[in-house]
């Protein structure tokens, strides 16, 4: 089959780009699981939105202190600047905001934020955008969308692009496109803990690498300071939000540690606070701090974080009066596939959307909430690209169609699944918020490993296979970075 726009990814941004590509231009979005298994799904706390013109500085400033000011202040103006039209078009198909009696939106704090400006859905708010961005995109006549494919392989011929994508029953389609948008989120799942999905392994980034585009700043990588602190790898997120409504970050006998850290307490940015907590558990010998919101109304805190409230009860914590256990873990991906403000990266014809493209507004260290801002603002700014030039180019039918359904699995062995383990030990070990240079050259050495015995043992080529391959290449370039940021 061949289309106009391929899109690899379903999460926010994949969706939001094919709703903003002109309705004219035929669009495939291949997910690689279901269309709710994705980090967008996850997002709790909000975006941080301007939406007034005199509060847009103050954004700005916020975003460029958490970021250590190495920010790209054109693409951060350009993203503050645009997220009223954003906001404003989430509403118009239906997006819930939560808003008070009289009808206005209701904002929050999250750590790093100078006033109030998080608009949100209680504590599901990637959960609601992104259920309105599934009903239009599946409603939309120009939009297929093919779920459980999972697209490892894509290389360009001429002007086109071909994608290869294994599929339910073994399958391996293939698909051409003029134009290949990556939207394929971050790579949690390289570390033992993380509050990422399942599919989080890098995909969209190993792609683009062997492709020979851009990758920038791999190795900034945000931890978020407070997971819930379970045996689960996939840790389960207490919002910032939480700390945003008054929740005070305590040790084992209640005392606020925050205050030895930060003049800015437990609404400190996030990097700041992830490395107090971890200098604290050293200190003490402690595997987790606590957080504690139990001061506040209980009707209150049941109605703003009903999931939170729900998750913890299920292991027997009432959050209404007992503190929460949580540790920092991996959370999301700063660097990523180079792209300019129209999303296009330096392969022409490829563009990289959300988290695993880099634009650089978040500079060293992300403020909370403006993801979400990046993914809806740059993915509308990519589409609006793309239909551009589409337009211009009239003479785009191809001239045969190259659907192709084969048999995959070439090869004999099944895949060890230790390598995910081994991949998942090296990072939690060499850069877990703070770099451990013999680890980091140690597992380069074993990743490298890794990927010889991927070309030689003959393995069959499954999803396991293209997940290792994956973050195999991924990780190796966040040591590689890593170990060069300190020399
Ligand atoms: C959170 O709710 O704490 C996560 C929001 C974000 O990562 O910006």
């Amino acid at each position: 089959m061949q289309y106009d726009v391929i899109i690899v990814g379903s999460g926010v941004s994949g969706l939001y780009t094919s709703i903003n590509l002109d309705s004219n231009l035929s669009v495939l979005v291949l997910s690689k699981s279901s269309l709710e298994n994705n980090n967008s799904n996850l997002a709790q706390g909000g975006i941080a939105a301007a939406l007034e013109e005199d509060e847009e500085q103050d954004h700005i400033k916020d975003t460029l202190i958490a970021g250590n000011y190495k920010n790209n202040i054109d693409n951060l103006k350009l993203m503050i600047k645009e997220a009223k039209k954003d906001i404003e078009k989430l509403i118009s198909i239906g997006v819930e905001f939560d808003k008070d009696k009289q009808g206005n939106l209701l904002k929050t704090l999250e750590g790093g934020h100078s006033r109030k400006r998080i608009i949100h859905h209680k504590d599901a708010t990637g959960k609601e955008v992104l259920s309105k961005l599934i009903q239009v995109a599946t409603e939309a006549e120009n939009i297929d969308i093919i779920e459980n494919a999972f697209v490892y392989d894509a290389c360009k011929i001429n002007d086109s692009f071909i994608v290869s994508a294994i599929y339910e029953d073994n399958k391996v389609l293939k698909f051409r496109c003029r134009y290949l948008v990556l939207a394929t989120g971050g790579l949690g799942k390289i570390y033992k803990y993380t509050t990422n999905s399942s599919i989080a392994t890098g995909d969209g980034i190993a792609i683009a690498y062997l492709l020979g585009a851009k990758i920038s700043n791999l190795n900034l990588i945000q931890f978020h300071p407070t997971a819930l602190c379970e045996e689960n790898e996939e840790r389960f997120l207490i919002s910032e939000a939480v700390r945003g409504e008054g929740a005070h970050l305590v040790d084992q006998n209640g005392y606020r540690f925050m205050e030895l850290y930060d003049d800015r307490k437990e609404l400190a940015p996030r990097d700041i606070v992830s490395l107090s907590i971890l200098k604290e558990m050293k200190r003490k010998n402690y595997k987790c701090v606590y957080l504690d919101i139990s001061h506040k109304d209980k009707d209150f805190i049941k109605e703003r974080f009903p999931n939170i409230y729900k998750k913890c009860l299920d292991i027997g914590i009432d959050i209404t009066n007992e503190k929460i256990p949580v540790t920092p873990v991996q959370h999301y991906l700063m660097g990523g596939i180079y792209v300019n403000k129209n999303g296009q990266t330096t392969i022409n014809r490829l563009y990289a959307v959300g988290e695993c493209s880099y634009t650089g507004v978040h500079g060293n260290n992300r403020l909370a909430s403006n993801s979400l801002l990046e993914c809806l603002v740059f993915s509308r700014l990519a589409a609006r690209h793309i239909s551009l030039r589409k337009r211009k180019c009239l003479n785009n039918i191809f001239k045969e169609d190259i659907f192709k359904e084969d048999k995959y699995c070439i090869g004999i062995n099944k895949i060890n699944f230790n390598y995910k383990k081994q991949i998942q030990d090296i990072m939690q070990r060499a850069y877990f918020i703070q770099l451990d240079v013999n680890s980091a050259i140690h597992g380069i050495g074993v990743i490298d490993n890794i990927l010889n015995d991927l070309k030689e043992l003959n393995y069959v080529k499954d999803i396991h296979f293209y997940e290792i391959r994956n973050m195999c290449i991924v990780s190796k370039l966040i040591l590689q970075e890593s170990i060069r940021n300190v020399k």
